[in-house]
């Protein structure tokens, strides 16, 4: 059966690496026979120009329908003044909630040949393999009651709710053992279970669900002390767990441990394998339309897509290893690019890794 894959391009850069991860993607159909029937929608910013709405039904129905959405980035100073419900990311949160996508994989990789593109030591990144795996569809982000109210004594208040249910946290936790079991076996679950109740069951429940785990030997830590751990010892990790607002934090400083977050890709899965793949950077509206934009984080992210909602792991190792390949080739776009490196921009980028597949 034909599996339909729809491309959200979004904002900013986001056209020209998704157009980028498109042209591997129609290779490896071709070249695989994978039968991926392709389509286009609009989100965020540019779905606002187009018709008043981030996330406008036609586009959220059409994501109902798909196997695997495939989305750039969103967002950009064009639409910062816009309410908060009219803002682009909430064409991403809508489909992250709408689509339940709750379990967000978030692979912290450092690529041999990009060591030296580290902010930090060589010997204290190299071989740095982490798996953030964040809750997406809860926590703060989506807490209710939340907005801005007029307290008793007449000044503004602005206020969110930080929930998550038992229910939540269980099923968010299985992914994140199930990863563990799949990897290295050690899982560390980070929160905040000094100062906040809702934090305290999400410890209380990781560890209850150990016991059906006794293979993945499990640890817990505050964020404050992961945030410093991963700039200290970042080897330490194999797969972390957390909650939606700490694992957007926590995953930015690990992207960045491996030299670029334009090398970083990520899934959000929900319980059906259906799944929406991004990379983890945004829209870089500074350097957008300049064809300097680096597209690896978008193809590495249709990797991603083959392998956990398409049920196609040989094109997704074959994209890996194809990328691994360029690295190789000493090809580097501008954000990872190093002194013996040949500096190329976006689309040479894109057709080095299909030349290279
Ligand atoms: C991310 C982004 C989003 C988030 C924004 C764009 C809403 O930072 O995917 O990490 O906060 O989740
Ligand atoms: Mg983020």
């Amino acid at each position: 059966m034909s599996k339909s894959v729809l491309l959200l391009p979004g904002d900013g850069i986001g056209p020209e690496i998704v157009s980028e991860a498109e042209k591997v993607l129609h290779k490896v159909n071709d070249d695989y026979k994978l039968g991926l029937m392709f389509s286009t929608d609009l989100v965020g910013g540019a779905a606002i120009d187009a018709t008043g709405d981030p996330l406008p039904a036609k586009t959220m129905a059409h994501a109902q329908k798909s196997d695997a959405i495939l989305l750039g980035a969103v967002g950009g100073p064009k639409w910062d003044d816009l309410d908060m419900a009219k803002r682009p990311e909430k064409g991403l949160l809508g489909l992250r909630s709408g689509l339940q996508l709750f379990a967000n994989l978030r692979p912290a990789v450092l690529y041999p040949q990009l060591a030296s593109a580290s902010s930090l030591k060589p010997e204290v990144v190299s071989g740095l393999d982490i798996l953030i795996v964040r809750e997406l569809t809860g926590g703060i982000y989506f807490g209710q009651p939340r907005g801005v109210r007029t307290s008793e004594n007449g000044e503004r208040q602005g206020y969110n709710t930080y929930v998550y249910s038992e229910s939540e946290i269980r099923r968010i936790g299985r992914v994140a053992f199930e990863s563990a079991q799949q990897r290295g076996g050690k899982l560390c679950s980070v929160d905040k279970a000094n100062v906040l109740e809702v934090t305290r069951l999400w410890r209380e429940v990781m560890t209850d669900l150990a016991q059906e785990y006794p293979d993945v030997e499990l640890s817990h830590m505050y964020v404050d002390n992961a945030a410093m751990q991963l700039v200290r010892a970042p080897k330490q990790f194999d797969v972390i767990v957390t909650g939606n607002m700490f694992g957007d934090i926590l995953s930015d400083q690990a992207a960045m441990l491996t030299g670029s977050i334009g090398m970083l890709p990520s899934a959000s899965m929900n319980s059906e394998k259906q799944g929406m793949f991004e990379p983890c950077h945004g829209s870089a509206p500074d350097i957008a339309g300049q064809g300097l934009a680096n597209p690896l984080a978008t193809i590495l992210s249709a990797a991603m897509m083959l392998r956990y909602s398409l049920g196609a792991e040989k094109p997704a190792a074959a994209i890996e290893k194809a990328v691994s390949k360029v690295l190789d080739q000493g090809l580097r776009t501008a954000d990872i690019m190093s002194p013996d490196g040949r500096q190329v921009g976006t689309r040479e980028m894109g057709d080095a890794v299909l030349a290279a597949l």
